[in-house]
């Protein structure tokens, strides 16, 4: 790298434009990223935010950088250096935009610590119908925003006009409701994918997914409350912004069809407590919008404001990521404006015990004891989870050991499951799979070959795992 020129700060901050070309610095290096800009997963816009300077600060609040691959492609457009002193000027006075995230729960095992983003060990998700807040997965893409509860306001804009909700009128104004519903990362089991080939994105094992209570009002009531009627033809979604946000003041965002938020039945709330408990900060104190039987990504944290509108979200989570593609759009080709926003997720299951790789013991009866969990998306129930022991020469149907109560089409909690598996005599290594059936009869697709997409989502081929049998 000696090879290449030596650039001065002023000599970089002539290049913020397309015409000038677009020069970036990170350590001490300077950087042409002006034919990368198109490419760029987190958006052009985004990217263009640290024309002429150091990505660093950027990079501090959106921690997936630092991560070797961005590294590398980073140094494919390296064109020369900073001298030290300027390369120590470029970054100083740099505050860490996450020092005031909370402290989690060590079993937590972060694939991303700024923004943190964890899941706990598999094993655990099982051993309850719903999962214990502090071992619930977090998906965070900025800093976890500080808001103290007496000041909180919720707003929400319809039709020009601005309306505005304490805490206490959350609380007491409206019927306060309990919904028990399953949140799953569209990116859940990303790192089976990837095994087919490299995607971009954090790589999730298969505990991306809770079920909990969630008590609130509803959002139908709420939107009733201010005027919003059912049959409104002028509005088709409702926006979500949280009240965490990035650098430039923009805040995460996602939106829902207005079908969905309006029907008291979709059981739409806003929540201040999980699992009868105050909402963590992790998980959107003071208020989360829990929407069941939909994407995490639209389950709004820290909501700050509600937008009814008769546009989708125009945030980067609703427009530029989140979707499907089919498994040869690439980079080059990707146009995210083809593909809708992920709303209800598909039917999807995991064995969770035993753990994949572990050695097992079989029971007296040559069998073996599996447990999982199974969902799907837009509230429907899990009918079946067939498991083999031979790569579907024999099916044996699992035995739903938990399940909520409720009716058709609002099953927004996942099913749990368990079964002592027949075993063929003799062998020493067995592949076990898991797959499910929903009241739709939709089920999960073979193998993760034929639904790869670059984003690396909607990841619900059947779960196999290979354990190692005791002697
Ligand atoms: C995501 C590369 C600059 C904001 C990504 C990803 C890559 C990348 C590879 C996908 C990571 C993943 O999901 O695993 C780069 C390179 C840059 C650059 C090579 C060189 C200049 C920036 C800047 C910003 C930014 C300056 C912000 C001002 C984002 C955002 C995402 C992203 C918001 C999406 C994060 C998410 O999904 O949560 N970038 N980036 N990037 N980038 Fe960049
Ligand atoms: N809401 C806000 N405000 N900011 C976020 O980063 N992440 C979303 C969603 N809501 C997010 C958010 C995503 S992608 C998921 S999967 C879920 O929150 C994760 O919820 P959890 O952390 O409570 O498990």
């Amino acid at each position: 790298r000696e090879d290449l020129p030596t650039y001065t700060l002023e000599e970089v901050l002539q290049h913020t434009t397309m015409e000038k070309r677009i020069w970036v610095t990170y350590g001490q290096g300077v950087y042409d990223i002006t034919d990368f800009i198109p490419q760029h997963p987190g958006g052009s816009e985004k990217i263009s935010m640290a024309a002429g300077s150091s990505v660093e600060p950027f990079w501090m609040l959106y921690g997936v950088h630092k991560n070797p691959n961005v590294l590398a492609i980073l140094e494919k457009y390296r064109i020369g250096n900073l001298s030290p002193a300027e390369a120590a000027e470029a970054t100083a006075n740099m505050e860490d935009p996450y020092a005031r995230d909370p402290i989690r729960h060590p079993a937590l095992k972060p694939s991303s610590k700024k923004p943190f983003n964890a899941e706990p060990p598999p094993t655990l998700l099982t051993e309850s119908f719903v999962t214990p807040v502090d071992l619930f997965y977090v998906r965070n893409h900025l800093p976890v925003p500080e808001i103290s509860e007496n000041d909180y306001k919720l707003e929400i804009h319809f039709q020009g006009k601005d309306y505005s909700f304490s805490l206490d009128d959350l609380k007491t104004k409206f019927e306060q409701v309990t919904v028990t519903a399953t949140v799953m990362c569209a990116g859940n089991r990303r790192g089976e994918m990837t095994e087919i080939k490299p995607v971009k994105g954090l790589n999730w094992g298969h505990a991306a997914i809770g079920n909990a209570t969630w008590s609130g009002p509803r959002l139908s009531d709420i939107l009733r409350y201010i005027g919003v009627k059912e049959n409104d033809p002028s509005i088709q979604h409702i926006q979500f912004e949280g009240l965490d946000h990035d650098v430039s003041n923009v805040p995460y965002g996602a939106s829902i069809p207005f079908n969905k938020a309006i029907d008291p039945k979709g059981d739409v709330v806003l929540a201040y407590e999980m699992n009868g408990e105050v909402l963590s900060k992790d998980h959107g104190f003071p208020i989360r919008a829990v929407v069941p039987g939909t994407v995490g990504a639209r389950n709004v944290k820290w909501l700050g404001r509600i937008i009814v509108s008769d546009v989708e979200s125009d945030s980067h989570w609703q427009q530029n990521d989140y979707k499907g593609f089919n498994p040869s759009v690439d980079w080059d080709t990707v146009d995210f404006s083809k593909s809708p926003a992920i709303q209800e997720l598909p039917v999807i299951s995991a064995i969770c015990s035993p753990d994949s790789g572990s050695v097992v013991k079989l029971n007296s009866n040559s069998s073996l004891n599996m447990k999982g969990y199974a969902w799907s998306g837009g509230g429907r129930r899990i009918v079946r989870v067939d498991v083999t022991a031979d790569s579907g020469k024999t099916w044996h149907s699992a035995n739903i050991t938990a399940q909520d109560s409720s009716k058709e089409p609002h099953h927004w909690g996942w099913s749990l499951w368990s079964i002592d598996l027949p075993i063929p005599q003799g062998v020493r290594e067995v592949e076990l799979w898991a797959k499910a059936v929903d009241s739709a009869y939709n089920t999960q697709p073979e193998t993760f070959a034929n639904i790869w997409n670059l984003r690396g989502v909607l990841g619900n081929a059947y779960h196999r795992i290979r354990v190692q049998v005791a002697s």
